[in-house]
């Protein structure tokens, strides 16, 4: 372990399985943008699940616990189950999630609890209907989701939800949310709208910030903060008073955490990104095919550039006007 020697901690590895996804959130995917002609990755481009183990191995020598599944959309891509499985039976992970929208999930739940799936965060931005058929732009409603929820909480799989709230958009969704979600005894995150990517055409005033929605639920629940001093999550928890429900602030964009960003992020195609919001990513494909390639140069590139990064893009938001073209968030994975 060699943890020890690197600047930041690094106890998160995000890995995309895919750059593709069946909905096109606008705040995410916007359809106008991400069209048949989009240059998705080819599957030739896509790591081979061989070369995301010994990527694993490393990262878990740097400090690695915790691997997050992720896309677009990474239950389509062929032998995820398997690769869990792999996860769970090779490598001495805390725990593997996976991060889904949930339209094909329920008929996977039994096969990845079965592989070793520790969690599951689902996305759902809304109950009503036309609301969230808007947001997900393919008129998708909630009634699939919020079975495969139930499917997967059958089998025993802990779940998160992940709201994003966007003003003028799903506010008004905040309430009957927490609603649904206390009386399910599942924890939902709301996230503050970000702008990530190049598409979403994000301005400051489409932010409903993490204050004017704990106000909101305020007006309708008594609820206190988890004591979470100890903790590196990136959400602010709270717990409904005399309930054992709890409900989460993600708040990027009103109160950074780049301080305590303890993620990395590879890429369908082995891009590792260091940030979010970064430009570029360093091309592990390119150092796992090459000749010389061995585990100590992998660890020792890794522990290098990790150990350099200053990612703080949150942080310097309001000042830094950048033109800089941003990762797209479907490609790195959230
Ligand atoms: P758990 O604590 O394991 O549940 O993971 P998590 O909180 O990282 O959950 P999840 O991956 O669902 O993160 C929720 C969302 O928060 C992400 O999808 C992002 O939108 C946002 N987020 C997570 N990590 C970061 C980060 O490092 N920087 C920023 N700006 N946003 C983040
Ligand atoms: N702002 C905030 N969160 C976003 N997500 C995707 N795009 C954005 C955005 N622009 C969220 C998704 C998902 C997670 C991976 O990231 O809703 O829950
Ligand atoms: Fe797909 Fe998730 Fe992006 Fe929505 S937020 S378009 S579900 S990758
Ligand atoms: Fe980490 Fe970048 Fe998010 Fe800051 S903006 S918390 S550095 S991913």
């Amino acid at each position: 372990m060699i943890k020890d020697k690197i600047g930041r901690r690094l106890t998160d590895l995000r890995i995309s399985l895919t750059d593709q996804c069946n909905l096109r959130c606008t705040y995410c995917m916007p359809k106008e943008i991400f069209g048949p002609n989009y240059p998705f990755l080819k599957r030739s481009e896509w790591l081979h699940f061989d070369e995301l183990d010994a990527l694993v191995e490393a990262f878990l020598c740097l400090g690695v616990k915790k691997i997050r599944l992720t896309g677009g959309e990474p239950l389509l891509r062929p032998g995820i189950v398997n690769f869990v499985e792999r996860l769970k039976n090779h490598h001495n992970l805390e725990e593997i999630t996976l991060t889904t929208n949930a339209l094909r999930l329920a008929k996977e739940v039994h096969a990845l609890k079965d592989a070793g799936l520790s969690r599951v965060t689902v996305s759902l931005d809304a109950l009503d209907p036309r609301i969230l058929g808007e947001m997900n732009g393919r008129g998708i409603s909630p009634e699939i989701v919020l079975k495969a929820i139930e499917a997967a909480l059958s089998v025993g799989l802990k779940i998160k939800v992940n709201m994003v709230v966007q003003k003028g958009v799903n506010e008004g969704e905040i309430l009957p949310m927490a609603r649904y979600f206390k009386g399910l005894g599942v924890p939902l995150r709301f996230i503050e709208y970000m702008d990530v990517g190049n598409h979403n055409r994000w301005e400051i005033a489409q932010v409903f910030s993490a204050n004017e929605i704990l106000k909101k639920i305020q007006t309708e629940f008594e609820v206190e903060p988890i004591d979470l001093s100890s903790s590196a999550e990136v959400s602010k928890r709270y717990r409904y008073k005399n309930h054992t429900s709890e409900f989460g602030l993600i708040t990027s964009v009103t109160q950074p955490f780049c301080g305590g960003c303890t993620r990395a992020r590879i890429t369908a195609d082995g891009k590792l990104y260091t940030c979010l919001f970064a430009s570029t990513g360093l091309d592990l494909k390119k150092i796992l095919r090459s000749e010389k390639y061995d585990n100590t140069t992998l660890l020792s590139v890794l522990s290098k550039h990790w150990g350099l990064r200053d990612d703080r893009y949150s942080e310097l938001r309001a000042v830094n006007k950048s033109a800089q073209e941003k990762v797209e968030m479907s490609y790195i994975g959230g």
